[in-house]
């Protein structure tokens, strides 16, 4: 568990004509008593600063830490490479060590540890096939022990690891977004020791300076009521399936799925709860303005969303570039702004935006229940599973519901898997810095749940960096630049 800073190797990478120089420092072992190979750490260190070089004003020691991890679906997340994406363009942890930050990549358990697993998670990593099942020892709350451990080694190696243990940021998207936001929400809570000291975690600190989440998949216990809530009375669900061909290419094919009368009247049910949920959080909008909804879901908390949404749009028009444009995405409808019929106009200046045109236009993505199937056969209840019990409940709805006599999981384990019943636990150190993006076509989850998570931290008195980018599925690491900047500009870097 000591961190040899002399044994590194020199690495060199070039994408675009752009090269960066670094020493990784690969394969360290964060915890005492691991249970598979995959938790292990990589960390990044540009060489500059091993020559006497600043880089932005930093120094090896004065360097902010980012921690992106590479989680998908609540798949196994292998320590990240710096390298380049699925398009071809630097990767996050590419363009964070030209920044100068120093960088460490924590791979994690996923809920497919230990099993000969063929699923493909759009974002994530492809999980190698293994030779033999092991024990299946990442579900939840593996994933997020895990990262834990790992920010305790760096603070356990303070006084020689690279970079500033106080400025720790970690990243992800997705369900890799849920678990940057876990690190940044559950800072020394107790509710993880018992976890931490099984796999022999440092006793150290694992609270984070900041937390970076892209499209979160958050708040299990309540996204199926959020998602009912959004997208109720729309018979198909929209989506893409991946399927791998004998070759090992992977294919992906448009599906429309037909809503039973069963699934139509189980939204209506799981709808109608979602206001009392929304009504207990108690939500001030940054003005001091409770929010709430009234029972038909209607209410001044669905106005916020649909004000940022308009703010999402406004931005896209005012912008010299759009947003699959800014991404190098091919054209996508919804970029065309001014074409939209769910936008109302005043000359340049949206005033309105019709929710219910619009909820049609984006279409829901996923069946009701969408997270709590009825048949067990979500990410989610997979996460939720135990070696005994490969796939479990996570909501009475879906335990009453259940068509494959499914159990619940234990309430202490469906709790450390939700960011936001730790936010006001004085017991939980909070981040105080949040960056926080899900784009305007992402329907993964309902949009309600990003918004929770925004005003649950501003509430608390956390700093948040918030938008809906317009047009965006799915999808996370993009607008570096800007992310970068706003990094820059909570760490003193004595540049400003
Ligand atoms: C992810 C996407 C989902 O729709 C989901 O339910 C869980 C995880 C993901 O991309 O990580």
């Amino acid at each position: 568990m000591d961190f040899d800073i002399t044994n590194f190797q020199i690495e060199q990478v070039c994408i675009d004509s752009e090269t960066i120089r670094y020493r990784a420092y690969r394969n360290l072992s964060y915890c005492r008593k691991p249970k598979d190979p995959i938790q292990k750490m990589n960390l990044y260190v540009p060489e500059a600063y091993f020559e006497g070089k600043m880089i932005q004003g930093y120094s090896l020691k004065s360097a902010p830490i980012v921690m992106p991890n590479t989680v998908g679906g609540y798949m196994p997340g292998p320590a990240g490479e710096p390298g380049a994406d699925n398009r071809g363009k630097p990767n996050f942890i590419f363009s964070a060590l030209q920044h100068g930050y120093v960088v460490a990549c924590a791979g994690v358990r996923g809920r497919s540890t230990g099993r000969k697993c063929q699923e493909f998670f759009v974002g994530g990593v492809v999980n190698q096939p293994k030779e033999e099942d092991g024990e299946l020892c990442g579900k939840a709350p593996a994933y997020i022990v895990d990262l834990k451990a790992a920010i305790r080694y760096l603070r356990h190696n303070k006084a020689v690891v690279p970079g500033d243990t106080e400025k720790i940021f970690t990243n992800g998207t997705s369900a890799g977004g849920a678990l940057s936001a876990l690190a940044g929400t559950t800072g020394n809570h107790p509710d993880y020791q018992y976890y931490l000291q099984e796999i022999g975690a440092a006793d150290e600190p694992d609270d984070v300076y900041g937390a970076i989440c892209f499209c979160p998949i958050i708040d299990l216990e309540h996204a199926d009521a959020a998602y009912e809530w959004q997208f109720n009375g729309l018979e198909e669900a929209h989506f893409i399936k991946f399927s791998f061909d004998e070759s090992g290419q992977i294919h992906m094919e448009p599906e429309v799925l037909q809503m039973s009368q069963q699934q139509m009247k189980w939204s209506e049910e799981l709808k109608a709860g979602f206001p009392d949920y929304v009504n207990s959080l108690a939500l001030r909008d940054p003005e001091g303005a409770a929010l709430t909804l009234d029972e038909s879901g209607n209410g001044n908390f669905k106005d916020y969303i649909i004000k940022e949404l308009i703010h999402s749009a406004q931005s896209e028009v005012n912008a010299a570039c759009t947003s699959a444009q800014r991404l190098g995405w091919p054209s996508c409808d919804f970029t065309e702004v001014k074409k939209l019929p769910y936008l109302s106009w005043e000359g340049e200046r949206i005033t309105g935006l019709d929710w219910d045109r619009y909820i049609r236009t984006i279409t829901r993505m996923k069946a009701v229940p969408a997270f709590d199937q009825v048949n067990l056969a979500s990410p989610e209840n997979d996460e939720f599973g135990t070696p005994e019990e490969p796939a479990r409940h996570f909501t009475e709805f879906g335990l009453k519901h259940t068509i494959v006599n499914g159990t619940m999981a234990e309430e202490p384990v469906i709790k450390m898997l939700n960011p936001i019943c730790y936010i006001q636990d004085s017991q939980a150190t909070c981040a105080k810095h949040w960056w926080i993006r899900h784009g305007s076509n992402d329907r993964d989850t309902s949009l309600a749940i990003p918004v929770i998570l925004e005003l649950s931290l501003q509430n608390a008195g956390a700093e948040v960096d918030f938008k809906l980018p317009w047009g965006l599925p799915h999808s996370g690491d993009y607008d570096l630049p800007e992310l970068f900047a706003w990094i820059d500009s909570l760490v003193d870097n004595g540049l400003s």
